[in-house]
């Protein structure tokens, strides 16, 4: 009897095993085709993925350009793979999708450019690179806001609907460089819109989003951002301005800053904290992760001082738990020597020190 009594103990006890376990298995086996089924990704945590996004480099002056190619940059296969081996975690992409799309309704993307940055995306995460994609160089926007808003937004649904299916490595950035008639309080209505429209097709990607003035550190405290915990702020840095961007030809007027050194003396570093911490103390307050996502120094300054700059700046980052992108790969800022077809070492070496 006392037997029997623990033979039917020992079978209930196995039958409830077996039963939570193919409950358990059959809830999770259902959760899981639900998960197939849907074509977003699983939210990340938006701290952890910014610490993935980690160390990376700028794709500039190729897909931003009018037309890849025009500004002397066509994306390469190998240009991934260099990325990748040197021991880059990401890579972001501006584009001008304000090119390559109607300039009436619906304001259709060109197919053909469509596949060009599938292509590109799919580069970056066969190299195991996070990518950024961004709006880069829509100027028009920054002219009249409200008679372009319509085509942003309707460019935004369609390429968060088209790569709504990708990986959570895949991050949207909405906006490069709001500037001039965009300024803090229309950029942050916009904003709030773009966000609600994208999170229709992807309600669980990370979005990158930066305050407006040239994303610059100082206009943090104007961006009112909406009600959603997976964001990454990203500012761009730049400063000393007249060193960064010493006979830059787009900007007027910097011929004469030609010569300008950074030497890393107590004032000049000083300069940088200071920026670097306002970023992080906004962070803080705000419980936002931040990405630095462009700095860079042109090559018309002379190698020393780039190399200084360019190290200082990042390392300081990298305290601050600030994920980054170095501005760019391959051209003008370029840490890849295009027509040498080697490494800039010194700044390589700046970006990714070897200890
Ligand atoms: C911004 C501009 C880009 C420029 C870079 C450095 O990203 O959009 O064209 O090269 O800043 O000045």
């Amino acid at each position: 009897m006392g037997k029997d009594w623990r033979d039917y103990l020992a079978l209930a006890a196995l039958t409830l095993l077996l039963c939570t376990f193919l409950f358990g298995g059959c809830t999770q086996n259902s959760e899981d085709a639900a998960m197939d089924a849907t074509p977003t990704p699983a939210k990340t945590d938006p701290f952890e993925l910014n610490r993935r996004l980690g160390r990376g480099v700028n794709l500039g002056n190729a897909l931003e350009a009018p037309q890849e190619g025009e500004w002397g940059m066509t994306l390469r296969e190998e240009y991934f793979k260099l990325i990748g081996d040197a021991g880059f975690d990401a890579v972001r992409i501006p584009i001008r999708w304000s090119a390559h799309a109607d300039e009436s309704e619906p304001f259709t993307i060109d197919p053909a450019f469509f596949e060009r940055v599938d292509w590109a995306i799919e580069q970056a995460m066969s190299n195991d690179l996070l990518a950024v994609i961004n709006i880069h160089h829509y100027e028009e926007i920054m002219q009249d806001p409200q008679a372009h808003k319509g085509r942003f937004l309707a460019l935004w649904k369609q390429i968060a609907e088209h790569y709504q299916g990708y990986s959570a490595e895949l991050l949207f950035e909405l906006l490069n460089e709001p500037n001039t008639g965009l300024g803090p309080s229309t950029w942050n209505t916009f904003l709030q819109e773009t966000i609600s429209a994208v999170r229709q097709s992807n309600p669980k990607r990370a979005l990158v989003v930066g305050p407006a003035n040239w994303n610059n550190v100082s206009m943090l405290g104007f961006l009112e951002l909406p009600d959603d915990d997976n964001l990454i702020v990203t500012v761009h840095y730049y400063d000393p301005f007249q060193f960064t961007h010493q006979g830059a030809e787009w900007v007027e007027g910097s011929d004469p800053w030609l010569g300008t050194t950074w030497e890393g003396t107590e004032i000049e570093m000083s300069g940088v904290l200071r920026s670097l911490d306002a970023a992080a103390s906004w962070g803080e307050k705000h419980n936002r992760p931040l990405f630095l996502g462009e700095f860079g120094a042109y090559g018309k300054a002379d190698i020393d001082s780039r190399a200084r700059w360019t190290s200082f700046v990042a390392r300081e980052a990298e305290k601050r738990d600030m994920s980054w992108a170095y501005w760019e790969f391959g051209a003008g800022f370029g840490v890849y020597d295009r027509a040498r077809r080697g490494w800039n070492q010194r700044l390589l070496d700046a970006l990714l020190p070897q200890d």
